[in-house]
């Protein structure tokens, strides 16, 4: 048995678990421990009472109606924009783009971006331990433009290579990278890798789906050019996510989706574009979620991002602590909790990690098993899959015992 029990220093987890009402259901008989946060997270009542309230007392298209629900709708609206800026620190409301999610954010990036500003033998860098949807959409855009499609190199750790980084830097036009992994957990000092890029007249594009939900995020503090993120990895609703993005950028690059609301004018040959933002957001938006999302915003705000990262901190260093007792647990990513995220991968000698998430799950634990959308990793890590334990805010060191108790049973069930 741990001796910290649900104890954190940084955040009260029994109260905090009050607020979500999936904690309390059983799985298989047991207590769910929800330990699959990087793939999502759950949603407080909050959250929930929000999406309710809006469906049972104002549901209304926006932007275009003036009757009363059309108005409030607007107003709440245009509010989690404002909310959504401050979560980020960004400098300005209309600097902040609501996509479909982080990555509908990155392939609009790379498509608006490389069409603008990539041209034939330019290059475009990645890293390798990209996610898919931050690989993807820049291998085919360069290919489209006919561009050198350049990949980083990662150490063991999850870290970046910096003389091949500085390297494939040089002459680059667009440098896109995650501030942290989503399968090593590796925090990247996405300020330093900014300037960095900077100085070689790169534009940065960071994939903060992992970072924005667990630590403090100031995009004019890093300097990047835009960050994409996510509303449902962060106790948000799905379906909804935030492109961020410097003004005068915004305003060079072409709309990614044309339709409704993102047209100020429309004549049977020409058609100019809106102001920024709805200029980016075409059709109808997802009105709800992205309201859900401001009220999730108010949620980690009233618990402090930095309590979350130290919270998460201190998981992680007992985690690891735990998991180094397995002489036959393999565990990726950095060996140090302060250099990573609580999102930990790792692999149990000989069994198959689907066969692990399986019997984890009759024990109540919920966690993932498989590439995580990271094949280039995986194949740099000479793996097919492994399995992943991510904890957040809710988790308490009962969730861990429950993950060592559930491995140790593994192991028995294997042996
Ligand atoms: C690092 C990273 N980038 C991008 C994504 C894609 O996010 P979404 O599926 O919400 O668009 C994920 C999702 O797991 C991720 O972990």
């Amino acid at each position: 048995m741990l001796e910290t029990g649900l104890v954190s220093k940084a955040i009260d987890v029994e109260e905090i678990r009050k607020d979500f009402p999936i904690l309390k259901r059983k799985v298989h008989d047991k207590r769910l421990v929800y330990l699959d946060n990087a793939a999502t997270s759950q949603k407080p009542k909050q959250v929930i009472d929000t999406l309710i309230d809006y469906y049972s007392n104002y549901n209304s298209n926006i932007h275009r109606s003036v009757h009363q629900l059309a108005e409030e709708a607007t107003q709440a609206f245009e509010a989690a924009r404002e909310k959504t800026r401050a979560f980020i620190n960004a400098s300005k409301t209309d600097e902040v783009i609501f996509t479909q999610g982080t990555t509908e954010g990155l392939n609009f990036a790379a498509s608006s971006l490389v069409s603008k500003y990539v041209k034939k033998t330019d290059s475009i860098v990645v890293t390798e331990m990209e996610h898919h949807s931050n690989f993807v959409p820049w291998q085919q855009a360069a290919k489209r433009a006919g561009a050198y499609f350049e990949i980083v190199s990662v150490d063991d750790e999850g870290f970046l290579d910096f003389s091949d980084l500085d390297n494939k830097l040089k002459g680059a036009k667009i440098f896109a990278f995650s501030e942290s992994s989503n399968v090593l957990g590796s925090n990247l000092d996405a300020k330093e890798l900014t300037k960095r890029a900077h100085e070689n007249g790169a534009l940065v594009v960071v994939d903060g789906a992992q970072s924005a939900p667990h630590m403090p995020v100031d995009v004019q503090n890093m300097d990047c050019d835009m960050f994409a993120f996510s509303s449902h990895k962060m106790l948000g609703p799905t379906g909804v996510g935030c492109l961020y993005g410097k003004r005068d950028l915004l305003a060079s690059i072409p709309p990614f989706l044309y339709g409704g609301d993102m047209i100020k004018e429309v004549h049977r040959k020409e058609t100019n574009w809106n102001d920024l933002p709805w200029k980016f957001e075409a059709g109808t938006s997802n009105i709800a979620d992205v309201i859900g999302l401001g009220s999730a915003i108010d949620y980690l705000k009233r618990m402090g991002m930095s309590n979350i990262r130290r919270h998460e901190t201190e998981i992680c260093r007992a985690a690891l602590e735990e998991l180094a007792k397995f002489p036959d647990v393999e565990v990726y990513g950095p060996k140090v909790a302060e250099n990573r995220s609580a999102a930990i991968s790792f692999n149990v000698a000989k069994i198959h990690p689907h066969d692990v998430a399986s019997i984890l799950d009759e024990e109540g634990v919920a966690i993932r098993s498989g590439h995580h959308c990271a094949q280039v990793l995986m194949e740099r890590l000479g793996v097919s899959a492994t399995a992943r334990a991510s904890f957040y805010l809710y988790n308490g060191y009962d969730d861990l015992e429950a993950l060592i108790e559930g491995l140790k049973k593994v192991r028995q069930v294997f042996q």
